[in-house]
């Protein structure tokens, strides 16, 4: 039977929670699929810390690094968020996890769903038939450039953004590939008008499009990509960009689906010779519904699905996938959607396993 080594990470606060009724659906799919899950379950974020004074232990690198793929929850507690001057945060955990697979990829779809039209806050002619990728890259720029940090006298504090060619090349690799089974069309984002990388980029992007004569490329400013995004997103098909502009732009993508708690996200590398990827929900811990099972775990099962499609188990993956619209299709729905009629997320779990 073929056997998959899958490190569990499940985090901070509803991070557990999602995790659990993704492992329900998934042991749905070791009886449907005859494959086999090894689970280990290893600490990061702020219960790391708390454990072992680090958000990412020895052991959890250990574990992540023999893995076949990781499935991770979220992390972050806002009793980091109050002190600045913490040493050691939640957010080093994931932070950690990127570098040390070299997950220099982030892929995060933005597709609305016909029954949650009516939460987005945009009207229902904008959001129908939005589905778009971002792809982010993931180990570079100004999260990771040196130097940082603060000057001698404590008065300056910098961080830098760098890119090379090559970092920039393998991430675009990632989203034209994408492009090639999608619509064909990729925008890169930046803001070559200001910033020496982002004209690098550009350079770079026009350069390696030629591998690609079928993509139609186009490009965007940043600020002017914010606004698009919410104005025609049903027009976008691959978007390609940096570390740091990747994040704002999917957390404001997010939101015109209707629920943060929708989407999942993938994160692809390579180390050692051997690929890499850890799959997460973009949202965070919410550490408000934290322990109260209505937590929305369709973004964690969601990530479950792209782990199945990373391990080449792709009838899985579309089993879950289809499984999910089901579910949604009945009007089945965690608190976040309807506040009024809803289940819980370890309820939510157990429908999308049945359905499979
Ligand atoms: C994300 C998150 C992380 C990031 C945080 C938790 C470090 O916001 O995955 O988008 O900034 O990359
Ligand atoms: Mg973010």
């Amino acid at each position: 039977m073929k056997t998959y080594k899958i490190a569990l990470l499940p985090g901070d606060g509803v991070g557990p929670e999602v995790i659990n009724s993704a492992l329900t659906v998934l042991k749905k799919i070791e009886e449907k699929f005859g494959i086999k899950f090894e689970f280990k379950e290893a600490l990061v974020g702020a219960v790391a810390i708390e454990k072992t004074g680090s958000a990412l232990p020895e052991e959890t690198i250990k574990t992540a690094l023999e893995a076949d793929a990781i499935l991770f929850g979220a992390v972050g507690d806002p009793k980091f968020d109050k002190d600045p001057s913490a040493k050691v945060r939640p957010e080093q955990g994931i932070l950690g996890l990127r570098k040390l697979l070299n997950l220099y990829a982030n892929i995060r779809p933005i597709k609305t769903y016909e029954c949650l039209y009516h939460k987005s806050p945009l009207k229902k002619e904008v959001v129908e038939g939005v589905d778009f990728v971002v792809v982010r890259e993931l180990t570079g720029g100004i999260y990771f450039g040196e130097p940082r940090g603060r000057s001698e006298d404590g008065n300056k504090a910098f961080d830098s953004m760098v890119y090379s060619r090559e970092e920039i090349r393998r991430a675009a690799k990632v989203a034209f590939e994408l492009a090639l089974k999608r619509r064909k069309k990729l925008t890169l984002v930046d803001k070559a008008n200001v910033l020496a990388t982002s004209r690098l980029w550009r350079e770079e992007i026009k350069e390696f499009s030629k591998n690609y004569p079928e993509v139609e490329v186009d490009y965007l400013y940043v600020d002017n990509a914010a606004m698009q995004i919410i104005k025609r997103p049903a027009e976008f098909d691959v978007i390609l960009t940096t570390n740091m502009f990747g994040d704002i732009l999917t957390d404001e993508a997010s939101v015109i689906t209707g629920s943060l708690g929708m989407l999942p996200s993938a994160s692809i590398g390579e180390r050692d010779g051997k690929k890499r990827g850890l799959f997460e929900p973009i949202h965070g811990s919410y550490p408000k519904a934290a322990g109260k099972n209505v937590a929305n775990p369709t973004g964690q099962i969601l990530s479950a699905a792209y782990m199945l499609r990373f391990l080449g188990e792709d009838k899985a993956a579309q089993a879950v996938e289809k499984a999910v619209d089901k579910v949604l299709g009945k009007g089945v729905f965690t608190r976040d959607i309807d506040s009024q009629n809803y289940v819980s997320c370890s309820r939510f779990g157990e429908e999308v396993a049945r359905e499979i």
